[in-house]
């Protein structure tokens, strides 16, 4: 990507078949308790996918299924058309992951778990060294190449656990919830480089709770809530399809709202949080100027912004995100 000039050093992936991941009335019961619940999930190739929803949603499970480490109860999981209850280990040599909990060895450096990963993976030396140098390049890790693990921060520890799952250049790359706990600005340079890995042919399913990255960054997103996909389709199109394209926040009881909106005619969809009335619609100017002639104080009490999918999860679920996750 133009943003970044090293995109160019990651090669590619050799080619996918067309649809990467195809699940079908997919559940995983643990005793009495459905962690997933008939799941339906389609990821195309070569799209960066989200998997979005709150702690406990089913995420973990559902992408543990996908690489065969958890069996399904009931349903059927393909990736890359192939069977996963037949085929896991072909399947699993071709997709990377990178889990929750890290795989890093904390006495090695960078290099060496790199080393260790490749050779697990049956690399030759003569292809492993250029394909590590290249991972170090592009997750730039360069300056802490040879520092052990335990004395790096978080950012670096998560970036060398991509790098982990990308040395046998896997067409699909699963991301357990990459960035949770990294701070704004190393979240997003990540998810610059997996943008980048896209670009470049690589397929990603990644999950998170960070509902503003993932409408920034996913070319998809499926909504999960008590182990199924509530809605799945393209972040705008959800907004729109779902809400509106605008929302006009109002610092205003029920019944003030319902004065300040009396007589306006575009239809909005409305709800209410505490002393905030929350109006989604198309076309923002209209209701403020309608407001504004009713209210002299309306500017203080007004926010306008984008419609975003912490709005289209709130509206499927009652629940916010953040305070879910
Ligand atoms: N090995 C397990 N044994 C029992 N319950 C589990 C196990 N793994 C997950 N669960 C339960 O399944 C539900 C979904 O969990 P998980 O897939 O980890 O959700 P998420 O990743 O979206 O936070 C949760 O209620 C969790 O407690
Ligand atoms: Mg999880």
């Amino acid at each position: 990507m133009a943003a970044c000039g090293d995109a160019a050093m990651i090669s590619p992936p050799p080619p996918a078949p067309k649809g990467i991941i195809r699940a079908r009335g997919v559940s995983k019961r643990f005793g009495d308790r459905m962690a997933v619940d008939g799941l339906d999930l389609d990821v195309p190739a070569g799209c960066c996918f989200g998997l979005l929803g709150p702690n406990g949603a089913g995420k973990t499970t559902t992408l543990r299924m996908l690489y065969g480490v958890t069996r399904p109860t009931s349903g059927r999981i393909e990736v890359f058309g192939l069977d996963v209850a037949t085929h896991s280990r072909t399947v699993r040599a071709r997709l990377g992951v990178t889990l929750q909990e890290s795989v890093l060895i904390e006495a090695l450096t960078p290099v060496e778990n790199l080393m260790v990963f490749g050779r697990y993976h049956l690399m030759r030396d003569a292809e492993l060294r250029p394909r590590i140098d290249e991972l170090i390049d592009f997750l730039q890790l360069g300056s802490h190449r040879d520092v052990p693990v335990r004395n790096l921060s978080g950012g670096f520890k998560r970036r060398l656990a991509v790098a982990l799952s990308l040395v046998a250049r896997p067409q699909l790359l699963i991301l357990d919830e990459p960035t949770t706990g990294l701070d704004p600005a190393v979240r997003l340079a990540l998810w610059t480089k997996v943008r980048e890995l896209r670009d470049h042919g690589t397929t990603v399913l990644v999950t998170t709770h960070y509902m503003d990255e993932a409408e920034r960054l996913c070319d998809r997103v499926a909504i999960m809530a008590a182990g199924a996909v509530l809605v799945e389709g393209e972040p705008r199109e959800l907004i729109s399809r779902l809400l509106a394209r605008d929302t006009v926040e109002i610092e205003a009881s029920e019944q003030e709202a319902a004065q300040l909106l009396s007589g306006y005619e575009e239809s909005t969809n409305r709800m209410q949080a505490g002393n905030r009335a929350v109006v989604h619609l198309e076309d923002a100017a209209a209701l403020v100027s309608h407001i504004r002639g009713r209210d002299s104080v309306a500017d203080r009490r007004l926010i306008v912004r984008p419609t975003n999918l912490e709005d289209v999860f709130l509206h499927l679920t009652g629940m916010t995100l953040e305070a879910s996750a």
